[in-house]
Formats: C-alpha cells, structure tokens, sequence
C-alpha cells in the first residue's frame, strides 16, 4: 500500500522501516570525566572506506547525549545472536549501565563488550543535525573482527542469519548442508534439529507467504480461529512475538477485516475464518508431506521428545 508522505502516522513510518533488517550494537563511550554510557541502536551503517567512516543516529532525547557529545571516541559493539540480554539491557534508561556488566576499556576509555561479532573503536569526526536525531559520524581508528553469528533485527523482532534456501543450489546440485550431515556433525543433535528446521521452513514459509501474510499475522489468525476472542495480553502468550510485532499484526488484520477487536478483546470475523482455513489447511498438507514417510509410532516419539524439549 501506498503512504503518501503528507499524511502518513509514524507507526506505518515505522513498520515500513522495519522491513529493512539490521544487525544490533551497542555504541558506548566514557567521557574524560568518566562518566560512561551504551545505548542500543540499530541505526548503525558503514558510510566509507577511505577515510574508514561508519555512522549511527542517537535520539535528541537520550540522557546519553551528553556523554557522546563530551567524549572523543565511541565504541560500536556489534551484538552476536546470544546477546539478546546485552541488547535488552542497554535499550533502557539507567544512571548507571554498566553496573554488573563485563565490559574492557578502548580508545578514549569507550567500554567493550567481551564476545561481540565485531568491535570498530571511532574517533569522533562529524555530528550532523539529523531532525529529532543526532547523526555521528565516527572515523574507525581500531577495529576487532571476532566473527560470532550476528543478532539481527527485523520488524521489531530479534532474529538469527540463516543461509537463504536458494544457497542450496550448486554445481553437484546437492545441498552443502545435506553433504556436511555426512561428516561428524551428523550425531549432534541441535545441528540436527536446526538443519530439519530449516529444510521443512524452505517449503513451508513460501506457501504461507504467498497468502499476503506475514508469519506473526498467520500466527495469529491461526490462534484466533481456535479460541476465538482473545486480549492482546493473551494473544502475547500465545504468538511468543515481541508485543510490537504482535500489535503491527493485529492493526494489519483489522484492516484486512479479517480480525476486529471489540472491548478490548481480538475476534476473527468470518472473513477470517476462511483465511485462518486455508492457512490451518497448508500446514497439514505439509506435515503430511515432511512426515509421510515415517511410522505413527515413530511420530508419536517424535513428537513427545519435541514436546519435552519445548517445555524445557
Ligand atoms: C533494537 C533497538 C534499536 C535501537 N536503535 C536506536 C538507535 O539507533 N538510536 C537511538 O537513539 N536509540 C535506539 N534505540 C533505543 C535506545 O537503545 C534507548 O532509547 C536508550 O538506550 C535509552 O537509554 P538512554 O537514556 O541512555 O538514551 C534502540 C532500541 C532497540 C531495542
């Protein structure tokens, strides 16, 4: 849908943004008095090579302003994906956010966060009005690459790199992940799980995609078929999305009419329900597909130890 830019409402602003996936930094610095500070941000960007310029955007707002603005350097911290907590921790508001956090000194004394998948430690070069943002241009003086696996985000959701389905393609026309299942990762069982995740989504996620909606929509389409009126705080419960992603969802399918909310309470409307059908109907035709080879009694073992391992 089209928004033109006389009259458009910051959140579908926002949740257009939000089709662009970042990774996750933490930026932090120390001012010569000592005073330091790290903010989460996903504004960060690489700007040039020669000179090595990289840039974020820190809101007017932030009580950390002032520490970026008095220090002389800054260190961006690119998250890796287990560091969900760092991310969380440090997009909130605190005198004092490095209490309990490990954390070494750089450049300028700019905190650095152990285990990261990269570190650019910056000099501060240019501060460019950006509207309600500052936009920092940093000029990377030092720089770290530890090459864990990144934490991403997209459409307010933390999210994981996994190789694209079309990577599977190549010469021998043999998936490079079916050939490494030959080697010693072939007993370890979360590869396992991870590559069987992976080739069931590689079929299934085009099928459900090709409804027009999106997986936190179809998640929650899908829920509502089965009990019907739900607040948004139990709704929360059961799609296991950020409450961001969930309430996008839940204005998207109000306004396909496929869901309404009455009292404070979502319903699916009939519209709905047919939608919800066809979706309900895709997955059973590929849990038949994916499972058809393998014996009830195998399945049934199956599903217990994934029942088993879910609750743990
Ligand atoms: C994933 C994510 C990305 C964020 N990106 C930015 C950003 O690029 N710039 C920014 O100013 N705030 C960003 N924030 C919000 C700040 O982290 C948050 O407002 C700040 O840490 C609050 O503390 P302060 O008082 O030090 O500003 C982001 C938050 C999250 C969860």
């Amino acid at each position: 849908m089209t928004n033109p830019v006389t009259a458009f409402d910051p959140k579908a602003f926002r949740r257009a943004l939000g089709n662009f996936a970042t990774g996750i930094t933490v930026i932090t610095a120390r001012t010569p008095g000592g005073e330091m500070s790290g903010v989460t941000a996903n504004s960060f960007n690489s700007v040039s090579l020669d000179p090595p310029l990289i840039l974020w955007s820190i809101d007017k707002r932030s009580g950390s302003c002032r520490i970026f603005e008095a220090a002389t350097h800054f260190a961006v911290n690119v998250l890796a994906a287990d560091q969900i907590d760092l991310s969380n921790h440090f997009a909130r508001p605190s005198d004092d956010k490095f209490a309990g956090i490990a954390h070494g000194a750089g450049l300028g004394g700019a905190p650095v966060l152990p285990d990261c998948s990269a570190v650019f430690q910056c000099e501060k070069y240019e501060t460019v009005d950006g509207g309600d943002h500052w936009i920092l241009i940093g000029k990377v003086v030092s720089f770290d690459d530890i090459g864990r696996s990144p934490l991403l985000y997209h459409q307010g959701a933390y999210s994981v790199a996994l190789p694209h389905a079309r990577f599977a393609d190549n010469a021998e026309g043999q998936a490079p992940a079916l050939r490494a299942l030959e080697g010693r990762l072939s007993t370890n069982l979360y590869y396992l799980m991870t590559q069987a995740v992976r080739a069931y989504q590689q079929d299934y996620q085009p099928l459900q995609l090709a409804t027009g909606l999106r997986t936190g929509e179809a998640r929650m389409l899908m829920v509502l078929e089965q009990d019907r009126q739900l607040s948004l705080e139990a709704l929360l419960d059961e799609i296991n999305l950020p409450r961001s992603e969930v309430e996008a969802a839940a204005e998207i399918l109000q306004r396909k009419l496929l869901v309404a909310c009455r009292d404070g309470r979502y319903q699916i409307t009939a519209k709905g329900i047919e939608q919800a059908a066809r979706l309900w109907q895709i997955a059973a035709a590929e849990q038949q597909k994916m499972f058809s080879a393998i014996g009830d009694d195998e399945l049934a073992a199956f599903r217990k130890v994934l029942t088993l391992l879910a609750a743990n």
